[in-house]
């Protein structure tokens, strides 16, 4: 019912160079049937990319974006400005940003609000911490995550935004939450938005994590995991074509 959407983070990686190439790999390699696909260049790059990938397999996002409309915000980038690109998507709120960027819950809330208010489509990334999981807290976490937004922007604009659970310390480790343990809190911010009244059924929630074209499809097996958004392996078009393939 919900259909599966694999977003490629490419971080702060890429070059003019390095990009042309990915693209022309992807646009190869990559067979979208049944999957919506996603990449996520740096800001600077989104133009560059959006003209490489021509048609509309792919769909362009960028990796943030100011919760202000404009004016005086020194080297920031508005939702309008990713608008005015073509660029449909931002992801929000990742892990990254959050610890090093001081994006609080309230920070990442009035973001997702700039996205939806500019016509592109949030991806809210939530997540624990390996202290916090040991700790027994993980569903806490990732609830007040997860209420900071919906009580911010009301149920009805909360059910157009789509959720990527990253466990932080699944980033970048080579350590991927097992597809049980991934299913298990997809499921449980499914039901916390169900409770806080929003109509969550067609919302989709990503995986994210050290997904690989190994562990890819036992995740997507699991009934609440509607896709992944995918950091190192998105750099390899042979790899990520093959996650997309696995959607
Ligand atoms: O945004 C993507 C996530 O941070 C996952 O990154 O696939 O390199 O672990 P990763």
């Amino acid at each position: 019912m919900r259909k599966k959407l694999v977003v490629g983070n490419w971080k702060m990686n890429g070059s003019l160079a390095r990009n042309e190439a990915l693209v022309a790999e992807l646009r190869k390699l990559l067979r979208p049937d049944g999957v919506d696909v996603v990449v996520c260049p740096p800001f600077v790059y989104l133009s560059q990319v959006k003209a490489l990938i021509k048609d509309a397999i792919i769909a362009v996002g960028a990796q943030s974006l100011s919760s202000a409309k404009e004016g005086a915000y020194t080297g920031e980038v508005s939702g309008s400005m990713l608008a005015d690109l073509g660029c449909s998507w931002v992801i929000v709120g990742h892990s990254e940003r959050r610890s090093g960027y001081g994006e609080t819950n309230v920070v990442v809330a009035t973001k997702v609000q700039a996205a939806l208010d500019s016509g592109v489509r949030p991806i809210l990334c939530v997540g624990e911490t390996l202290e916090q999981r040991d700790a027994g807290v993980a569903e806490e976490v990732v609830g007040s995550q997860v209420d900071a937004v919906v009580s911010a922007l009301g149920v009805e604009a909360a059910s157009f935004v789509v959720l990527a659970y990253e466990p932080v310390w699944a980033i970048g480790t080579g350590k991927t939450a097992t597809p049980e343990q991934a299913q298990a809190m997809h499921a449980f911010i499914r039901d916390r938005l169900v409770r806080s009244g929003v109509s969550a059924q067609g919302v989709k929630i990503l995986y994210g994590g050290s997904v690989t074209a190994v562990n890819a499809s036992l995740l997507f097996s699991k009934p609440d995991i509607d896709g992944a958004l995918v950091g190192g392996a998105s750099l390899v078009a042979e790899g990520f074509s093959a996650i997309c393939a696995a959607a």
